[in-house]
């Protein structure tokens, strides 16, 4: 329960009163550090059965109606906020989406002020993603709800790693003993450091390609090997995740020119020959064409994946927001009056 709880009724909540055996014993999901593999595992079971569902005409459930869930962006999203969105609508929750451009909102005491008020609403789950590393946690506790980071500075992305690693577990079978390449704008990615942590976790080989000044300055501890050329790096790879270059996240100069990066790092069909003939090629999106990966790479109907990972992700987020809620009494009383009726 937050410290400061501006709430009248209090009610057990994913983390204060989880189910008996809880597979997933978290309140929020703010990263992937600190989760097991047993938590990530279930997530990724639960999820494996709604990206099999949303394939049916019976895309849609009621296990949660009568929660409220509210996307708070004060970063841009396509991808990540619409499918949180669809995924909350999926499984019966009232969503809404608000979206706050992060000039007009700062860190600090705005933050928590939003907290406070959003709060005092009562949702069940808060979705957040916010320029600044660690500002999710903060929220966090300030809130009687779950929070789900959908993205934190340059931190945390943890629902973008459990869709890549889902879509690898269906594409590859499993994630465990894979090759699997990280290349590009690595000391900006919050996606990279999620699925470091991630895969790391689930007992895949993970490599960096970058040159040194996009490489992060903790790389020694990442449990990681690194490399600075493609072709080294990618040889006899699994998966190759290319990630965008996030300049907007840049402050000087890291990077000659956009041609000359795409010459050294960005991925062609030659660089990819080193790779293994299947490999996967992965791209959390948004992609710069032309720039990190070459059309023809990112269109190859065989190994690209990409459109898979979106698809993924709101498989992803459905079993989140699923797995956070089972706490609740609305959820309790629907299992019950489901029980009763079979
Ligand atoms: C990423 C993000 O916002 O962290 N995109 C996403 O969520 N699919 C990566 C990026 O912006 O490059």
């Amino acid at each position: 329960m937050s410290m400061h709880s501006t709430s009248t009724v209090s009610y057990p909540r994913a983390d204060v009163d989880p189910p008996s055996g809880s597979l997933f014993p978290h309140k929020h999901l703010l990263g992937i550090w600190g989760l097991d593999p047993t938590s990530i595992k279930h997530l990724l079971d639960v999820a494996d059965g709604y990206a099999d569902q949303n394939r049916t005409a019976n895309k849609n459930s009621s296990i949660c109606a009568g929660l409220t869930q509210i996307n708070l962006f004060f970063e841009n999203s396509t991808r990540t906020l619409m499918s949180f969105e669809i995924a909350g609508k999926r499984l019966g929750l009232d969503t809404i989406s608000m979206s706050t451009g992060s000039s007009s909102i700062k860190k600090g005491e705005t933050l928590l002020d939003t907290a406070a008020t959003l709060n005092a609403m009562h949702p069940d789950v808060l979705v957040v993603r916010h320029g600044d590393s660690g500002a999710v946690k903060l929220l966090s506790e300030k809130m009687d709800c779950a929070v789900i980071n959908a993205g934190d500075g340059r931190a945390e992305h943890p629902t973008q790693a459990l869709l890549d690693a889902l879509t690898i577990r269906r594409r590859k079978g499993q994630i465990h003993g894979q090759t699997i390449v990280i290349c590009g704008d690595i000391a900006h990615s919050r996606v990279a450091r999620s699925n470091i942590y991630l895969l790391n976790a689930m007992g895949a080989r993970v490599r960096l390609v970058a040159p040194p000044t996009l490489l992060p300055k903790d790389v020694d501890r990442l449990g990681v090997e690194v490399f600075h050329r493609m072709d080294e790096g990618l040889k006899g790879a699994d998966v190759v995740m290319m990630l965008r270059l996030q300049q907007e996240r840049m402050k000087g100069a890291f990077l000659p020119s956009l041609r000359e990066y795409y010459k050294f790092w960005g991925l062609t069909r030659e660089k990819l020959n080193a790779a293994k003939d299947d490999v996967l090629i992965m791209h959390p999106g948004p992609m710069n064409r032309g720039v990190e990966i070459a059309s023809d790479v990112a269109d190859d109907i065989d190994r690209s994946a990409i459109e898979e990972q979106v698809e993924m992700g709101v498989a992803v987020r459905m079993a989140c927001i699923d797995v956070l809620t089972r706490g609740l009494p609305q959820r309790v009383n629907a299992d019950k009056a489901e029980e009763t009726k079979s």
